[in-house]
């Protein structure tokens, strides 16, 4: 892409020279690279480029206008072209916009505030004890991240997530609970998702079709009103919230109920003051933008196949799953927004797990595999128990690891040899809060938009995922014994299936 060629010569330029010797020749790097807002601390010194690099990378930011990007999406424009659709997630989490639309999806979005809050306040003054949410992709991920990552011990109710079509999920899920004191949610922005269906059903029998703690939030009222939910349990949902950027709508009401209405409310206030950063922070102070063109960077001077994300914290051991929808989701894409086919490589594949456990898996290969993997590490300050040596130790490795990826280390022995040059940010929170989780996310969502800026490409539609769901359904006839398949490959195998199961 023309926009980013020049890139290359960067690369060139720099092929030659380590990480650790861009740090050597300008140690003030370490300082220089790093930002902070609020709870949120970003150390970008150890990438693979240096000033002039960087100088390169926000002229391009410059020139592609990202301030004014981000000013159309929270202004409401339609910046989901594909689909006609504003796309207003920030409108859930702040007043950041004059734009008419924008205020008035605020508006909508503080009315449904109040309609969870009374909600959640009915159900904790029933003797529900568990809730079982069901969704998949935008309507699990993030609430499974943050329910996970934020609950307390002592919660007023222990919530579940099903997702998987697979029945083992629904099975193992409801094994262990007692229909009468569950209330389930069934979360589907547009209600005709086949998984989520399939299993809302299964949680409706269960509860012996008891409708009265069955709830569901959706765009679509009338089919949750054809599935025997009434409105006064439905949340709504809103065709300006993508699936993927929506835990901070209704959809984030198992979140509500896993760690309660204002830590909910906190974690928007996080997100919305990472809003207001990313939109008006200078280019060069803004976090959004440096994490946006350092991906661009990796992706296309040093062409990395792929991106990995390893949070040193157990808690957030979901986020590597959540992040692969948001940025591949959103990014995998090879035409641009007007059609023609980009030229450019887009988005890598994103990975990961939690550290320390990674460290003893998939570790070996960052260190001495034949491709380059950068890695965003993410790290927790403030320990939430008291196991002191563990932190300690923790926050050690999470150290050691950036620095020995960085530096590797010379040997005579081949298969002793470190060859360093292994790029990686470090982004830390000072403690894992709502606030300071709502920001984190915040940053992944900006950054992936900005960097859809760069490419030229829509980050909000998914029609890639729609191909597949079209041939399942035609096949799911002849899995059930009526049909044929028309594909040769899929008969003969449809014909292995049908004998043996
Ligand atoms: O995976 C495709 C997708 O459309 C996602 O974008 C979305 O988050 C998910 O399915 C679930 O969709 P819904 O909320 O409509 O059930």
């Amino acid at each position: 892409m023309s926009a980013l060629a020049g890139l290359d010569a960067h690369a060139q330029r720099l092929a030659g020279t380590s990480i650790a010797g861009l740090i050597e020749t300008d140690p003030s790097r370490a300082r220089d690279f790093a930002l902070r807002v609020g709870p949120l601390y970003a150390n970008f010194a150890r990438q693979r480029y240096d000033r002039a690099a960087l100088d390169a990378l926000f002229a391009i930011a410059e020139r592609t206008n990202l301030k004014a990007a981000m000013r159309r999406q929270l202004d409401g424009e339609i910046i989901n072209a594909t689909e006609g659709r504003a796309v207003l997630h920030t409108a859930l989490r702040g007043d950041n916009s004059t734009a008419a639309v924008a205020r008035d999806a605020r508006a909508q979005a503080v009315a449904a505030l109040g309609r969870m809050r009374e909600l959640i306040a009915g159900l904790e003054a029933s003797d529900v004890t568990d809730i079982v949410s069901i969704g998949i992709g935008g309507s699990d991920l993030g609430p499974r991240l943050v329910a996970d990552a934020l609950a307390l011990p002592g919660a007023r109710f222990r919530v579940h997530f099903i997702s998987n079509v697979d029945g083992n999920a629904a099975q193992r899920t409801l094994a262990g609970l007692d229909p009468k004191h569950t209330a389930a949610i069934v979360i589907s922005k547009t209600f005709g998702t086949q998984e989520t269906l399939l299993n809302g059903r299964i949680v409706h029998e269960w509860l012996q079709d008891d409708s009265r703690r069955l709830y569901a939030v959706s765009t679509n009222a009338q089919r949750v009103a054809d599935f025997g939910i009434p409105a006064e349990r439905t949340l709504p949902m809103w065709d300006w919230v993508g699936g993927r950027y929506s835990l901070w709508s209704s959809v984030g009401f198992p979140i509500a109920l896993a760690i309660g209405m204002d830590r909910f409310e906190q974690l928007l206030a996080g997100a919305g003051a990472m809003d207001a950063h990313a939109a008006e922070a200078p280019l060069r102070a803004n976090i959004a933008v440096w994490h946006a063109l350092t991906a661009i960077w990796n992706r296309n001077a040093l062409h990395a196949a792929t991106q990995a994300v390893l949070p040193y914290d157990e808690r957030l051991k979901l986020l590597p799953n959540y992040l692969q929808q948001l940025v591949m989701e959103s990014l995998g894409k090879s035409v641009h927004v007007d059609g023609s086919a980009v030229d450019a490589e887009t988005v890598p594949v994103w990975w990961g797990g939690a550290g320390t456990d990674t460290q003893h898996s998939f570790f070996q290969a960052l260190h001495q595999g034949t491709q380059v993997v950068p890695a965003d590490f993410i790290g927790v300050l403030q320990a939430a128990h008291p196991f002191h040596d563990n932190h300690a130790a923790l926050l050690a490795n999470l150290l050691a690891q950036t620095e020995a990826l960085a530096n590797g280390q010379a040997s005579d022995d081949p298969h002793r040899r470190y060859p360093g040059g292994r790029p990686s940010t470090l982004l830390l929170l000072d403690a894992l809060t709502p606030q300071s989780l709502g920001m984190l996310i915040a940053l992944y969502e900006h950054s992936v938009y900005l960097q859809s800026v760069l490419w030229g490409i829509n980050a909000f539609d998914q029609f890639g995922v729609e191909l597949g769901k079209q041939v399942a359904n035609r096949l799911l006839p002849a899995l059930q014994g009526e049909g044929e398949a028309d594909d040769t490959v899929t008969r003969e195998l449809l014909r292995e299936f049908n004998a043996r199961r």
